[in-house]
Parts: structure tokens; sequence; C-alpha cells
């Protein structure tokens, strides 16, 4: 059957379609919604054949084997937890990452061990010949039995080799330099991503293989070709820390098995990742000299408690606007924060520029550290230190310091590392039982109280 390899643009949001791509679709108005897809042809003189394939057939949920395929581990178990406990048969693994942040590193260690335990393995490379992969594994140490390398971009190439070999698990690095002559486009345009994407899925499932393929983050922070591939993939984990930080983070953003609570940390070194099992005092660089504008969250990465230092910096504003920046938090959180301290307690925080930084590269999402983000606003606003205390609480935007869940795995992590002092709600406290031993808690109701409390 023959194949008009023509491609056209659709639009996402309203189904438009134009030979050229457009920033704007014509017909809905919607920015950047074009997409490059491969068209199809009817073949000549008819009808449409119906489905290809077999036809799908209905199965009773109880006769559906491989419930229970056991999952594979990688030899990380950080790497392992962040995927909910291994990797699952046939799954498709997309991990993404800034270039250079270790994406590579990573799943060659974890192919390495994966071809003792579970051989034979693909290692797939678009971007490194097998020369630059070997010598890779010789900086990592890793020996190469049982490994398969295969330095090609074409995924036909890939798609052979893994029918030829039948590997358990096949990395496929990376998705964006992947291409199929199936499609006109460049390698890494949209069009191609989704594609190869679409068809390395197929390939998962049909096979059973587990496909963990690299996935390059774009400049505005998004898995290539808009979001589209996030909705393919079984698992998304995201690769992060900042390049210059030791520490890298890998966390599941979308995980079909398991949570996407849990996070994974690496530390970078000369001889590869490293796995960091005991997070203890990781993100809290200060050695507990008291210093204006800093403060200590405890808050959870997962099921993991982990004690964070925030930094908080305060400067009469040089130019009209004032500027706001925050890394590691949330900017729009900052100035919730900003606008509840100015209201409420008075400070003239309107005409300041506040920069805020959490230690370690870490992002910290939870609302629970809004109180210590607040306290080193606080502290640097006034010049003042605190006191070296753990600080945990939601703040509502009456200023009223709000209750957090996992309240005691907390405490007892800052009990662990030495803490004295910690400032919790007050709704909290009422209902808490006995504190760690060594650790006095005072509650807070709101921001007056906690300012008091949190202050040398
Ligand atoms: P790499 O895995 O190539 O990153 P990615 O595939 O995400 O682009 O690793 C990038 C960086 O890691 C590179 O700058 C060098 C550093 N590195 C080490 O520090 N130690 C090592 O053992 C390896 C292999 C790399
Ligand atoms: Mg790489």
């Amino acid at each position: 059957m023959s194949r008009v390899k023509a491609s056209r643009f659709v639009c996402q949001a309203c189904g438009f379609a134009s030979t050229r791509w457009l920033g704007r679709c014509p017909n809905c108005q919607g920015w950047n919604t074009l997409v490059e897809e491969r068209e199809t042809s009817i073949p000549a003189g008819g009808r449409v054949r119906p489905g290809e394939g077999q036809p799908a057939e209905m199965v009773w949920l109880d006769n559906v084997p491989g419930a229970n395929a056991p999952r594979l581990g990688t030899g990380l178990p950080e790497f392992d937890r962040v995927l909910g406990g291994g990797l699952v048969p046939g799954s498709f693994v997309l991990i993404g990452g800034d270039p250079g942040i270790g994406k590579s590193t990573l799943l060659l260690q974890a192919a390495a061990t994966l071809s003792r335990t579970k051989p034979p393995v693909l290692y797939v490379s678009a971007e490194e010949s097998a020369a630059q992969i070997k010598l890779r594994a010789t900086r990592l140490g890793v020996p190469g039995q049982g490994l398969g390398v295969l330095a090609t971009t074409q995924l036909e190439a890939v798609e052979a080799a893994i029918r030829k070999l039948k590997p358990a698990v096949a990395v496929v690095d990376s998705i964006q330099t992947l291409w199929s002559e199936g499609l006109g486009g460049a390698p890494g345009s949209v069009g191609q991503v989704r594609e190869c994407a679409a068809h390395l899925t197929r390939i998962a499932k049909t096979d059973g293989v587990v496909l963990l393929v690299v996935c390059h983050v774009t400049k505005d922070g998004l898995l290539a070709g808009p979001r589209t591939l996030e909705h393919l993939a079984d698992c998304v984990l995201e690769f992060e820390g900042d390049r210059h930080h030791l520490y890298r983070i890998l966390r599941a953003v979308k995980n079909r098995y398991g949570s996407t609570s849990e996070i994974g940390v690496f530390e970078m070194t000369g001889a590869g990742l490293r796995e960091v099992a005991e997070l203890g005092d990781l993100f809290l660089p200060n050695d507990g000299s008291p210093l204006a504008g800093r403060a200590v969250a405890a808050c959870m990465e997962g099921s993991r408690p982990l004690l964070v230092e925030i930094q908080a910096l305060t400067a009469t504003a040089a130019y009209g606007m004032p500027q706001r920046r925050a890394s590691g938090l949330d900017s729009n959180r900052l100035a919730i924060l900003l606008a509840v301290l100015e209201k409420r307690m008075g400070y003239r925080l309107g005409a300041a520029d506040v920069f805020l930084n959490v230690a370690g590269g870490l992002l910290v999402e939870e609302p629970a550290a809004d109180l210590a983000a607040a306290m080193a606003i606080v502290s640097a606003f006034k010049d003042r230190p605190l006191a070296r205390a753990a600080l945990v609480g939601e703040i509502g935007l009456s200023g009223e310091v709000r209750a957090v869940i996992h309240l005691d795995r907390r405490l007892e992590e800052a009990a662990r590392l030495g803490f004295k002092h910690a400032v919790i709600p007050q709704a909290n406290r009422d209902t808490l039982g006995a504190a760690p031993k060594g650790l006095e808690i005072e509650g807070a109701a709101d921001l007056a109280q906690a300012v008091e409390r949190a202050l040398a």
C-alpha cells in the first residue's frame, strides 16, 4: 500500500489543518497549537481498510495474566523508589532533564546493573558513538557484559534491534535525536518526536520490553512536543538540580505504577552518580551560627522528612519596581507571603527588593514551608537572626498559621538532627502527643506569635 510521506500541521485545539506551520491558528485563534502530523493517504481505488492489526478482544480482568509480574530492580534503590519499587515490564518511562544533568550517566549505570540481573539489555544512543559510551562505562567502572550498544539515530534500526535481541530493558538516548524515515521534518521536530515516541510505546507494549527514554527539556521547561509525550508515557521522571550543585534530584511527575511524591537524591561524583540514601542535613548548609535571613523548614519529600534551609534577602529597591525573585519556591507563593506580611504585620515590604532561595537546588512545593519562608523574610527585613529552630506551618491569607500533616515525622527528624526547638501551628500543638526527646515545641496561632517565638 503506498503512502504519501507528506506532513501537515494540525491545530491540537480545533483540528484545523494547514500545509505549513503557523504560530496562530486562523480558525480558533489559539497560539502555538499547530503540530506537525503525518498524513497518510487512502489507498487508490477505494475503501479504507479497517484496522490493520487483529481486532481487539475483550478479556475478563481476572483472567488477565501478568498482574504479579515482578518488578525489575535497577540496582539503584533511589531510582527504584521513584519508580514505585522498580521497573514494570512493558512500561515506557520518560526521563527528562536539562542537558548535562546526568541522564545518560544514570541510565548507563542502571543498564549495566540490569544487564547482569536481567540480560540482555540494549543501550541505544542517538547522541554518542559506541566508543564514547565505552569511555563513560570505563569511567563509571561498570562491566559491559550482556549490554548491547547501538549507536543510531534511526527509529527503524532501533525497532529491528529490539525485535532481534529481545531485551528485557532498552534505553533510548534521546528521543529528540531519533528520526523516523516515514515522516518528513528534522529530528527533534514535534512531529518526529511524537511519532517516534508513539512507535516506541507500541514496541514496549507489544514486546513487553521496558523502554527508558531520555527526553531533553525545552527552554521553557516543557518536555518536547508541548507535553504530548507525557500522555504517552507510563512514567515521567524529571532529573533536576542545578548543574552547579552536587546533588541531583529525581522525581516522578507522572507514574501509573506508583506515587509521584517520592524523590531520589544522587550525588555526582568523579565516578558517576552515587546515591544519597540518608538525607540528613544535606540541605542545611548553615552550621547553626545565627545569621539574619535564614530559616529552617521541616518539609516532607514524599514519605521522607527533610530539613531545608530557606534564605531571604531584602534590600531597598534601587529602581521604581521592586524585584521579587524566588528560587526553589513558587514565586506566586512568595507574592502572597509578602502581601500577608505587609497587611497583617505592617512590615513595609512593598518598596523592598525581596530574594528567596532554597538551599541545595531543591524545589519546595508544600505550603508547610510557608512559615519558614515568611520567617526568613522577617529576619532579613529586621536584620535580626532567628533562633535555631525547625519551623513548620502553612500561612493563610489572614495571617493565621494553619495545621500541617505528618507533624510527628517532621519533628522526629528535627530532633534527630540535633534541633532543640521547633515552632509549629497551634492547632497541631493542641493535638500533639508526646514530643520527641530533647525537642522543645512551641505553637503559633498567627504570624505575630510566630515572629515572637522564632526571632532570637
Ligand atoms: P551526562 O550523563 O552526559 O548528562 P546528560 O545525559 O543529562 O546530558 O553527564 C553530564 C555531566 O556529568 C558532565 O558534565 C560530566 C559529569 N560527570 C561526572 O561528573 N562524573 C561522571 O562519572 C560522569 C560520567 C559524568
Ligand atoms: Mg546525554
